[in-house]
């Protein structure tokens, strides 16, 4: 069975950029969020983009009118009844993502596959919300995804060898590199991005250097093309503590305790780029 239709759940960073890239390899595509308001400015934000690769040379302004013809807006899940795959795209929390699964699971016909794009939540307990936890897989785009190859591909303790294959084939049709992983808290990427992010973050807590310094030093000295601050702003700091608190209660290990600073930054609401300040101010 081909997958031809899907909805994206979530226009936020993650959600806006799946849902570009999978109307750019010729997938009709539904982007769904909470309110009108939300899905429009998703749009305007995605033709942005298209508009920028077309002034690039990368995209024929024909190619962008078809992309922009594949992507339609909806506010209603019950749209999730025509499409053969869903992926999730919203708040890295637990029990509004089983919410949303358990909702799917009723609108949506039996052969659609429920993907979930989790920094870090396990696939396992998410499938088990719904009636069809063989169809349910982890789908891991990186940030920013039209530019990042990765897709790590999740199982669930469940999911059927057919749905991983299906998975995989689409992730290799929308140009990315799937790579399998197995159902652990943070997967491979966030059990070792995230621990060196938090580490960063109590540097700037313990007074050891300024945030611009402990960039510099991981830029230049590691060779990393954007330093561990600046990287946190662009994840969204709130995503990045709701990762730390699944690894830290997964593992059970104290090495994985959110530092107080990004607790307190998130209390405050300064959640990175999105919010105009975090580590830095935008
Ligand atoms: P975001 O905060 O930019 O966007 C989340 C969107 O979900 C918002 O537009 C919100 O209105 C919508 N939403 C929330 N609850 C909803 C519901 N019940 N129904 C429909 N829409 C709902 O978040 P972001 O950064 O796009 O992250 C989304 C997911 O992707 C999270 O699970 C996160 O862990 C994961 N992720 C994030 C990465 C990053 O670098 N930010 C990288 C890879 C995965």
């Amino acid at each position: 069975m081909s997958i031809d239709k899907i909805m994206v759940v979530g226009a936020g960073q993650m959600g806006l950029g799946i849902a570009q890239v999978c109307a750019m390899s010729g997938i009709e595509v539904v982007l769904h969020d909470i309110s009108e308001e939300i899905v429009e400015k998703g749009i305007n934000s995605i033709d942005k983009q298209l508009t920028r690769l077309v002034e690039k040379g990368k995209m024929s302004e024909n190619e962008k009118n078809e992309t922009q013809q594949r992507l339609t807006t909806s506010v209603n899940l019950s749209n999730a009844s025509s499409v053969d795959l869903v992926i999730e795209a919203i708040v890295e929390k637990m029990e509004i993502k089983t919410k949303l699964f358990k909702e799917l699971d009723k609108l949506t016909p039996d052969h659609t596959i429920l993907a979930t794009n989790t920094s870090s939540l396990p696939i396992t307990e998410i499938a088990a919300a719904t009636n069809r936890p063989k169809r349910v897989i982890g789908m891991h785009f990186m940030n920013p995804v039209p530019v990042m190859k990765l897709v790590e591909i999740i199982r669930g303790l469940a999911t059927a060898d057919e749905v991983f294959d299906q998975i995989k084939n689409l992730t290799e049709k929308i140009n990315k590199v799937p790579v399998e992983v197995n159902d652990f808290p943070g997967f491979v990427s966030n059990r070792i991005l995230m621990p060196m992010i938090n580490e960063a973050i109590y540097t700037v807590y313990e007074g050891v250097a300024e945030p611009e310094a402990i960039d510099e030093v991981m830029k230049l000295g590691m060779n990393h093309p954007m330093g561990p601050l600046t990287l946190a702003d662009f994840i969204g700091l709130d995503t990045c503590l709701y990762i730390m608190e699944t690894l830290h209660e997964g593992f059970g290990d104290d090495k994985y305790r959110p530092c107080p600073l990004l607790r307190k930054y998130v209390s405050a609401g300064w959640l990175g780029r999105k919010s105009g300040r975090g580590f830095y101010t935008y």
